[in-house]
């Protein structure tokens, strides 16, 4: 599986969200979406409406991360609208193989988040039913925080349960994520890289992403999971 990288808009400006997709177009494999209920995570952003409205302004596949309560009841709306992959906290999850089911019969790729203690192995067996498992590598709710080095045990035994098993599945990490930490998330396992402050602090956010995708490229081509 190719590297792939998904610059968080979270970091950008929120006046100006259509040029923060454009910035990226080129150089990006998807746009990071970060919703926000202010109940599961303690902050604010976007929902359906501004998503569909970005869905409009850009070429760029759009990767919803549904930071939530009940995503049972909303997530379906968010692929219906057109994104290409819809992202649900299994914490919140009141019946995740439904909703993963209801995802994928909508059109998109199903994922499933765990916050940085929630352990990946009482959903082993739920792997089949996903596109995608975002580990995150900080507490949800805010751009910008210090990567957690704690989860990177977390990826290698996902990457490693993936691997023994049939499934084409997503690893994705998001939280901290920069040109010196996207190095130990690659070796450890992910393929799915979100970048907010790594990518929109930068002066060339275009570039930045090139850069993220250069490091993770080498480090995936000498990693102990990558059959290249
Ligand atoms: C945080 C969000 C992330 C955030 C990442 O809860 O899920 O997508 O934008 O931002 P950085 O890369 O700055 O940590
Ligand atoms: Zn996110």
């Amino acid at each position: 599986m190719a590297v792939q990288i998904s610059p968080s808009i979270l970091s950008a400006d929120f006046a100006r969200l259509a040029d923060a997709a454009d910035a990226v177009a080129e150089a990006a494999d998807w746009l990071h979406v970060d919703v926000m209920d202010n109940h599961f995570v303690p902050n604010l952003t976007i929902g359906r409406p501004v998503v569909e409205s970005l869905l409009a302004a850009t070429r760029l596949p759009v990767d919803c991360h549904l930071m939530i309560e009940d995503p049972d009841r909303w997530a379906p709306g968010y692929a219906e609208a057109g994104a290409g992959s819809v992202t649900f906290h299994v914490e919140a999850a009141h019946a995740p193989i439904r909703l993963a089911r209801t995802l994928r019969a909508a059109g998109a790729r199903a994922g499933m988040a765990l916050k940085p203690a929630t352990p990946i192995e009482p959903y082993a067996d739920l792997l089949g039913e996903l596109d995608m498992v975002l580990l995150m590598t900080v507490e949800p709710g805010f751009g910008g925080q210090r990567f957690l080095d704690v989860v990177l045990p977390k990826i290698r035994r996902a990457r490693t349960l993936l691997r023994d098993g049939e499934h084409n599945v997503w690893l994705q990490v998001d939280g901290g994520v920069d040109e010196d930490t996207i190095e130990r998330c690659a070796e450890a396992g992910a393929d799915v890289f979100v970048a907010g402050n790594a990518v929109y602090a930068a002066s060339d956010p275009g570039d930045a992403v090139q850069r993220l995708r250069t490091v993770a490229e080498k480090a995936t081509a000498d990693a102990w999971w990558s059959t290249a």
